[in-house]
């Protein structure tokens, strides 16, 4: 068993950095609601809890309250931003509600050597006071301390920015710590954590092979198990570490639908099949999608194209597992890649609505519709932690490293209509692309393959006119397209350097007959987004 940290969640956007943090610091941490019972809360047996944030627009909802149990187990609690507020009303104190907010950098004066910050600094006044640069967002604030409580940090705008009682070990903090604007905001989780908590600092991918491999082979036993390999880093991560579980038990289904990269069929057999010996099933779907996508232009229905025959070829595969096949006695379970971040936004407290701008191709209901009880080994992990881990079961770190791709892949970076030969001139441009920002290095010595979030070619189905050699050319036209974000919701155009981007077009229009002009994309998201259909 594993040290925990419980968060409750108040319904912050930043709530999962917390738990980002908190894993960071070796420490195992799960988020629920903030309404969980008291039941829930002793049985989870945590060895610290700390208290989110919530909403910036959500004035009416300074109700919310953390569960008595709280309180009453015993465990020290750090309370963050809102979860500062109403640690103060339910332990005695008062808090000074406001409609008005205010956002921002902030310099935090800290009082009082408390545990938490202890020295823990990022500058020291001429008066030798300790200075924190952090990110408040203040306008409802604690007015008075509760019973117990001594004042920790402060500002001119929001004289209780921090309190703690020591003896309880309950701390808490205005400002935001997880986010990395707060520079000491590491610092001062792992201290809570680590220290105050007393959290061992067991959490590491390296060790959690072994206890993921056990928890498979308990829930499998000795049935089968079918997974759909894309050759994206969850499933490959899935699927290694299932491998390692349960072996041949394990039935990769790869469908390839024929608009994948360059090669990246072939490179996900070889891996799999050829490298972990794993079984793997390639169906060969090129001609059956570009068959159906023949014509079509619109993208919403290139999607909806793509993802429903995704889902009948992998279900008429699975249903032949299903029934058994020369010697096997047929597939119970359905394994899936399902990370952390999909667990707590399915199942959050706040309903949080976002318009849909491009309908996501994803295979969720398949378990249900095909009768499989559902394997999803990486239900506890972030993003970070599934790449550490394939890492650690010996994927290449460029497999597990790599931009992500969309499901519909290459069909959403052909405009309109798809077509075979605009499919390959893709490929290829595409792969020339990638490879000259593997090798292009910053001053740093970082590649700007990893100095880039996501980059990709996109065809455009116009002509256009050029010149080579004696004679004229009348051949297509390629965008590059390369983002830099945190998040895939808001993203910048990459400053790519003129010499790279110079060296890119050269090669992909001497190389690739057929494309004649190359041009960079410099929108930002939004107003645009990253792809373009
Ligand atoms: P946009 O283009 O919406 O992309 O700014 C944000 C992120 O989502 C990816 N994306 C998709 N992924 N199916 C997917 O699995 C899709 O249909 C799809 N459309 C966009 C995109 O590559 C980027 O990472």
């Amino acid at each position: 068993m594993h040290d925990k940290i419980l968060i409750l969640d108040f319904g912050s956007q930043v709530t999962q950095l917390i738990a980002r943090r908190v894993r960071e610091a070796h420490v195992y941490c799960e988020i629920h609601p903030n309404d969980v019972s008291d039941d829930f809360i002793r049985s989870f047996a945590p060895k610290g809890i700390i208290l989110s944030g919530s909403h910036a627009s959500t004035y009416e909802d300074h109700q919310l309250r953390a569960p008595q149990a709280v309180w009453d187990l015993g465990v020290p609690v750090l309370g963050i931003c809102y979860g500062m507020q109403t640690m103060a009303v339910q332990l005695g104190g008062s808090v000074e509600w406001s409609d008005h907010r205010e956002f921002g950098y902030a310099e935090v004066r800290a009082h009082g050597h408390t545990r938490l910050l202890k020295d823990i600094q990022d500058f020291a006044t001429p008066e030798g006071y300790g200075m924190l640069k952090v990110w408040m967002s203040h306008g409802d604030k604690v007015a008075s301390l509760p019973p117990g409580f001594k004042l920790m940090a402060s500002t001119p705008s929001c004289p209780i920015a921090g309190m703690a009682h020591e003896d309880k070990g309950y701390y808490a903090v205005q400002f935001h710590p997880e986010v990395t604007h707060t520079v000491q905001g590491q610092a001062m989780l792992t201290r809570f954590v680590r220290e105050i908590a007393g959290c061992s600092g067991d959490w590491i991918m390296g060790n959690y092979i072994e206890e993921a491999v056990a928890k498979i082979r308990e829930q499998v036993g000795d049935e089968e198990v079918i997974l759909g390999l894309s050759g994206g880093v969850d499933s490959s991560v899935a699927a290694a570490l299932i491998h390692r579980a349960i072996g041949d038990q394990l039935t990769c289904v790869f469908v390839d639908h024929g608009l994948l990269r360059l090669n990246e069929g072939d490179m996900v057999m070889d891996m799999f099949s050829g490298r972990l010996h794993a079984k793997v099933i390639r169906v060969d779907a090129s001609e059956l999608f570009l068959g159906a996508l023949a014509g079509v232009t619109d993208p919403e229905k290139k999607r909806k194209i793509i993802g429903g025959l995704f889902v009948d070829v992998f279900k008429a595969e699975a249903d032949k597992l299903k029934a058994g096949t020369g010697g096997h006695k047929g597939a119970t379970f359905l394994a899936q890649g399902t990370i952390y971040p999909d667990v707590v936004e399915s199942g959050g407290t706040k309903t949080k609505k976002a318009t849909t701008i491009k309908s996501h191709h994803n295979v969720g209901g398949l378990p249900e519709q095909l009768g499989l009880k559902l394997l999803e080994p990486l239900r506890e992990l972030f993003k970070d932690e599934v790449r550490e881990l394939g890492v650690a079961l010996g994927l290449p770190a460029d497999m597990v490293y790599r931009h992500p791709f969309p499901g519909p892949g290459l069909g959403v970076r052909i405009l309109g209509e798809i077509k075979p030969e605009y499919v390959k001139l893709l490929q290829r441009a595409d792969a020339i692309f990638i490879e000259e920002l593997r090798a292009a290095r910053d001053a740093s010595g970082k590649s700007w393959y990893d100095l880039t979030s996501q980059a990709f070619t996109v065809f455009l189905p116009v002509k256009s006119v050029g010149v080579m050699g004696d004679g004229r050319t009348y051949d297509y036209v390629v965008a590059l397209r390369a983002v830099q974000t945190s998040d895939f919701m808001t993203a910048d155009w990459a400053e790519l350097p003129y010499s790279l981007l110079k060296k890119v077009s050269g090669r992909i229009i001497n190389e690739v007959r057929g494309i004649n002009r190359v041009t960079y994309d410099v929108s930002s998201k939004p107003p645009a987004t990253i792809e373009w259909e």
